[in-house]
């Protein structure tokens, strides 16, 4: 059924294989009336990709014929989707506003429950009604986590930033100690809140940076250090073995995902910096985008569309890579965001049926705020030999009351996406150097050097504005659209066996270091040439 799909899908391929994006609109006036869909404000636009509606009629036959909509029923019903771990997935369910009961998954009825419980704690420090053992308000908080417990509240703080009226936020990740040392060194313990956030508590980056932690603590506020945590994890009794009361510390479950988790507990950082009211709105957005995915036909349903754009720049036009552009510079963590939530569920490479694919999966993600990346990578993306997407994100209106700012900021995301779909001739650049005046032997060398050519496509998403509302919306769309693609290409996105491995050989390695243990045996000549000369240097 879907061998059929797909080679429909490749017959449109080859179909509009040698047709270009300027062709395409001259073809079609009515294009970007075709080909953009919306959902309330948001908008995509796809009419800059290489692509018509029967493909994308095609494209839809095969999101059916992979039984999109049957897989997502399963998904928010509790059914173990996360196959290799034996794992329901339903972090959707922790943006409904009422208590879930699904397939009788431990903690579903206590979502709520957990979440004003969570939502409480980040009002009572807010307010100082929660406060440092010398009895002021706290000042800072720092997040100490990493993957999923670091990177989706640290990117939504500062998206969010017009509406922070709470504690100063700071996140620590990387076990460099440079990380730490360098936000605990302008921090005041006596003032300082350290959120422990984990799922499994037991992740040696984010431990070895929690003891360094504890530790500066003890040094300002002594025995009393454990009011200054709070932990966020599945494993309820690790952090009051660790010292912290079970007051503060938040659960959920092993059916989120770490890098879906930001609905749960582990949004904790961005409750406390947008309040409580807010991060409600934030939840409410991801649920009516949840709601739209259930209920828009596929022909009209963001998510999936999105993704079938993605199968069909990945699978058929056969591009690696995918940049994505947020024209907002507070979503400058968002493409990172992305990198975890696309590459760590669809990077993979063996299918449902335990074969190897057939088909390429996840593309490689990345990415940065324009206009200042038209200053340092655009060129390639102009000019350059390959062909890379991108995903420009864009606000109707900004944020900071700098209007002016903001039309030149949308003019040139929009600028970005013309240049790149319909280029400049070298025989317009040579009329234009014929016009300034220049010789014709400059046009001549000069003009091949000048010319873009264009034919380089690009999807375009826009919102009102940046507000929590349409934060939620948008993370929720890009998990449903990441949900599609592994749906469509066999394999499950809720697993990461992949950073297994590194994890269980660092282990000695570290030991080593650390001189408590000897050289590992039968290393490679390259890694105990490495070692050795580590070893040597400390
Ligand atoms: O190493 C990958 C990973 O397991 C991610 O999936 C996860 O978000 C991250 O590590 C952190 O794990 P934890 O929250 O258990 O510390």
């Amino acid at each position: 059924m879907t061998a059929t799909a797909w080679e429909d899908v490749a017959r449109h391929g080859g179909r509009l294989h040698n047709t270009t994006l300027n062709t395409l609109f001259k073809d079609d006036v009515n294009r970007f009336q075709t080909l953009h869909f919306c959902h309330h404000d948001l908008l995509i636009d796809f009419s800059k990709e290489k692509i018509d509606a029967p493909a994308l009629t095609a494209l839809v036959a095969l999101a059916e014929a992979a039984q999109v909509k049957t897989a997502a029923d399963a998904m928010f019903a509790g059914d173990a989707i996360n196959f290799t771990e034996n794992r329901a997935v339903l972090h959707c369910a922790l943006r409904q506003t009422t208590a879930a009961e699904i397939k009788g998954q431990s903690g579903a009825g206590q979502i709520t429950a957990t979440r004003d419980r969570f939502l409480g704690f980040a009002e009572e420090v807010r307010s100082g009604s929660y406060r440092t053992v010398g009895g002021d308000a706290f000042t800072d908080v720092v997040n100490i986590g990493i993957g999923g417990s670091d990177l989706g509240p640290c990117m939504a703080v500062k998206a969010l930033s017009p509406d922070a009226d709470g504690p100063c936020l700071h996140f620590v990740s990387n076990v460099d100690g440079s990380h730490l040392d360098d936000t605990l060194r302008r921090l005041d313990p006596a003032r300082t809140l350290i959120l422990i956030a984990s799922k499994t508590f037991t992740t040696p980056e984010t431990m070895t940076n929690a003891d360094s932690a504890r530790d500066w603590l003890v040094s300002a506020v002594g025995e009393r250090a454990g009011d200054h945590l709070a932990a966020i994890t599945t494993h309820l009794s690790a952090p009051v073995a660790y010292g912290i009361s079970k007051d503060r510390v938040f659960g959920f479950w092993d059916w989120v995902g770490g890098r879906y988790s930001i609905w749960s507990a582990v949004g904790l950082p961005l409750a406390l910096a947008i309040g409580a009211g807010r991060f409600r709105d934030f939840l409410a957005g991801a649920a009516a985008m949840d709601q739209h995915f259930k209920t828009a036909p596929l022909p009209q349903n963001l998510p999936v569309l999105l993704a079938l754009i993605g199968i069909w720049r990945r699978n058929i036009l056969q591009y690696p890579t995918v940049a994505v552009i947020p024209y907002d510079q507070r979503l400058d963590r968002f493409p990172a965001y992305l990198q975890q939530m696309e590459m760590e569920s669809n990077g993979k490479r063996i299918t449902r049926t335990g074969d190897e694919s057939a088909r390429k999966t996840a593309p490689v993600i990345w990415g940065d705020p324009g206009t200042n990346a038209q200053h340092s990578f655009f060129q390639l993306l102009h000019q350059g030999t390959d062909i890379i997407p991108v995903d420009f994100i864009l606000a109707r209106k900004g944020r900071n009351g700098l209007a002016r700012h903001h039309d030149l900021l949308a003019a040139n995301c929009l600028a970005q996406s013309q240049a790149l779909a319909f280029g400049k001739t070298a025989e317009a650049v040579s009329a234009q150097m014929r016009a300034a005046g220049r010789s014709r032997a400059d046009i001549k060398a000069l003009a091949p050097h000048r010319a873009c050519i264009g034919d380089r496509p690009s999807t375009t998403l826009l919102y009102n504005q940046l507000d929590p509302y349409t934060l939620g919306r948008l993370i929720a769309l890009f998990e449903h659209k990441v949900f599609v693609q592994g749906q469509v290409w066999g394999i499950n996105s809720f697993d990461q066996w992949g950073v297994e491995l590194g994890k269980e050989l660092a282990k000695p390695l570290a030991e080593s270091l650390a001189g408590r243990a000897a050289m590992p045996q039968s290393l490679d000549s390259s890694t105990a040439g490495l070692l050795c000369s580590l070893r040597k240097e400390s």
